[in-house]
């Protein structure tokens, strides 16, 4: 039977004051403050729910070159098995969803997945992050099922660039998606750009050109070690470096950051979008961090860079209630550790590839 842990945080509701008749369906704020808290003071509103491996494109930083095993289609999370876990979380606090990959839109049905999303109540914002190849066809159907927020991931502006960070052509339709979604409302559209040395950190200053009359938020993104991607420190452009580039061209201004902001936010004054930097190697935000993940293969991970996972798919496909399932998902984020060890014990140790997490 599912009990309410007594955490050190004051607005926890004591076991002692919970009925014994508690229905899982009652939750009040201070419940479920309980479930998705960590022994840190972190409550968990951000869930990011990767809905499947593959990709159509195959950045180097992201999947590894030698190729994947990739889980076969019975053990992925079915559109049904999304939405309940979905729910489950949104009744408990979260008020945010991502919906990453692999590549997103890749799954058969995102509409109707996006659409179930998009109708629970209390979900403030449905996100997905995508490399927008297929984005332009797609946005209609995902604006009218409520996804309200877009991040395309853009490394580089240069068509054969692109193409050799990606092993494919792109760039056009990439752009064309970003401007498509801005027509449509989608502000600020956020592009995602990885900076790595010797790749396309010389595009830094031309990547803040392109706020300048669009309100897109560029976000530079220290290059992060996961299996197979051949990170190493050399390859790291550290925030400092990259701030110190910009402005020998731009004078660019820091705008104010919120608690669980993971970016550093800066703008030029008088262009219309903003800069922001993702500094997970050089300083981290482990302290703000507000986010689980769920792989496609349905795996809980409630840490990008820890190992340490709980399989939600085998224990709902042999008939775990709803109670069993939150049981299990508390303490998997009760044990959540403070912060990550730091990148070069991430780049030492085992974790999975990034394009099977989903950023
Ligand atoms: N380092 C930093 N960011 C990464 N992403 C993928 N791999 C890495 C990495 N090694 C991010 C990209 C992409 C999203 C899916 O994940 O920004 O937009
Ligand atoms: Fe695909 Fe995104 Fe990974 Fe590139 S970063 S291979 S676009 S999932």
């Amino acid at each position: 039977m599912f009990k309410l842990k007594v955490l050190s945080e004051p607005d926890v509701v004591p076991t002692s004051q919970v009925p014994d008749d508690f229905p899982l369906s009652y939750s009040p704020a201070k419940s479920q403050a309980s479930v998705l808290a960590d022994g840190f003071g972190r409550v968990h509103n951000y869930l990011r729910i990767s809905l499947v491996e593959r990709c159509n494109l195959r950045c180097s930083y992201c999947m590894p070159e030698d190729g994947l095993d990739w889980t076969p289609p019975e053990k992925l999370l079915t559109d049904q098995e999304i939405i309940r876990l979905a729910r489950l979380f949104v009744e408990q606090g979260v008020t945010k969803i991502r919906l990453t990959g692999g590549e997103p839109l890749l799954r058969s049905g995102i509409e109707k997945i996006a659409e179930e999303l998009g109708s629970l109540p209390r979900l403030q914002t449905l996100a997905m992050t995508t490399n927008a190849l297929l984005l332009k066809r797609k946005l209609y159907a995902l604006r009218a099922a409520g996804v309200n927020l877009i991040n395309v991931s853009l490394d580089t502006l240069q068509p054969d660039r692109f193409k050799a960070i990606t092993r494919r052509d792109g760039l056009e339709l990439v752009v064309a998606a970003i401007e498509s979604a801005l027509r449509m409302g989608y502000s600020p559209l956020k592009v995602n750009c990885v900076v790595m040395r010797g790749v396309n950190e010389d595009e830094l200053v031309d990547f803040v050109e392109f706020t300048c009359d669009r309100p897109v938020e560029v976000r530079f993104i220290e290059f992060m070690p996961f299996d197979g991607n051949r990170w190493n420190e050399d390859k790291l452009v550290p925030y400092d470096e990259m701030l110190r580039v910009i402005r020998r061209v731009y004078p660019i201004e820091a705008l104010h950051n919120g608690r669980n902001e993971t970016a550093k936010l800066y703008k030029v004054p008088g262009f219309l979008g903003q800069v922001g930097f993702i500094t997970s190697m050089t300083d981290h935000f482990c302290e703000g961090c507000n986010r689980l993940r769920i792989t496609a293969d349905g795996h809980l991970k409630v840490c990008l860079f820890g190992r340490s996972e709980v399989n939600l798919r085998r224990v709902m496909r042999s008939g775990a209630s709803d109670q069993d399932l939150l049981e299990l998902i508390h303490t998997a984020v009760s044990r959540k550790h403070a912060r990550h060890a730091g990148m070069h014990l991430i780049a030492a140790s085992k974790n999975r590839p990034m394009i099977t997490i989903g950023g």
